[in-house]
C-alpha cells in the first residue's frame, strides 16, 4: 500500500490540550461519535474526562479545511500494557485508508512507551473493524458475554510485541 500517496490530502495529528483548534476538533469528534455509537457506548459526554486520564491520547486524521475524518483514542496506564479505547471514521470518509493509518499511528505511540501488549474490545458484528484489527496483527483472546449490554458481547483482542 502506498501510504505517501494515500495521505496526500490528509494528515494524522495528535490532539494537544493547548492547541487553538481543540474545541473544533472535539466538537467534530463528538458529532461523529454520536452518529456511530449507541448512547451508552459513546464517549461523547465524557470525552474531556477520558482525555485527562494519565497516559491517554487521541490522534485524529485531518482533511482539507481542518475537518476531522476519523480518530483513535489510546491509553497506556502501565509500562506493560496499553489499550485502544476507540476507533472511528466518518461514514463518507471510509475506505480511503484513514482507519488503518490511525490504528497504525496509535500502535506506534503505544510502542514508544515500551508496552508489550495492546488490547481492545470490539463488537463481533463490526466486520470492518474486526477485519482491520486482524490485518494489523491483533488476535482474538476471548468472547466477553454482555460486555456492551445484556445481549451484546465483545471480543477481547490483543497484539503482542516480541520483546523489543
Ligand atoms: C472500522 C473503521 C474505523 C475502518 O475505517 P476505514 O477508514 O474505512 O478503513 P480503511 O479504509 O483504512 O481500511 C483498512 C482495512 O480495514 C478493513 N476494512 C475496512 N472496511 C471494510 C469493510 N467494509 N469490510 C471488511 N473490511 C474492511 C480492511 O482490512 C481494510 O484493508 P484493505 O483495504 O487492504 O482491505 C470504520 O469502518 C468505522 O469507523 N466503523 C465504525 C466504528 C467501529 O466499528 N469502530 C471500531 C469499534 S470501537
Amino acid at each position: 500500500m502506498n501510504e505517501m500517496k494515500q495521505m496526500a490530502n490528509w494528515v494524522i495529528v495528535e490532539l494537544q490540550r493547548n492547541s487553538p483548534n481543540w474545541t473544533k476538533v472535539v466538537e467534530d469528534i463528538v458529532r461523529i461519535e454520536k452518529k456511530i455509537f449507541p448512547k451508552h457506548e459513546s464517549l461523547a459526554r465524557s470525552f474531556d474526562e477520558e482525555l485527562k486520564k494519565r497516559n491517554s491520547g487521541l490522534l485524529y486524521s485531518e482533511i482539507d479545511g481542518g475537518d476531522v475524518a476519523g480518530y483513535v483514542m489510546y491509553s497506556s496506564p502501565s509500562s506493560l500494557s496499553a489499550s485502544i479505547a476507540k476507533l472511528a471514521v466518518k461514514e463518507n470518509c471510509r475506505g480511503q485508508g484513514h482507519g488503518e493509518a490511525l490504528l497504525k499511528a496509535a500502535i506506534q505511540k503505544c510502542r514508544t512507551r515500551s508496552v508489550h501488549r495492546i488490547s481492545l474490545h470490539v463488537d463481533p458484528s463490526r466486520t470492518p473493524a474486526m477485519t482491520l484489527y486482524k490485518k494489523l496483527g491483533f488476535r482474538v483472546d476471548n468472547l466477553i458475554e454482555g460486555y456492551y449490554s445484556s445481549d451484546r458481547n465483545a471480543y477481547r483482542m490483543y497484539l503482542d510485541f516480541d520483546g523489543n
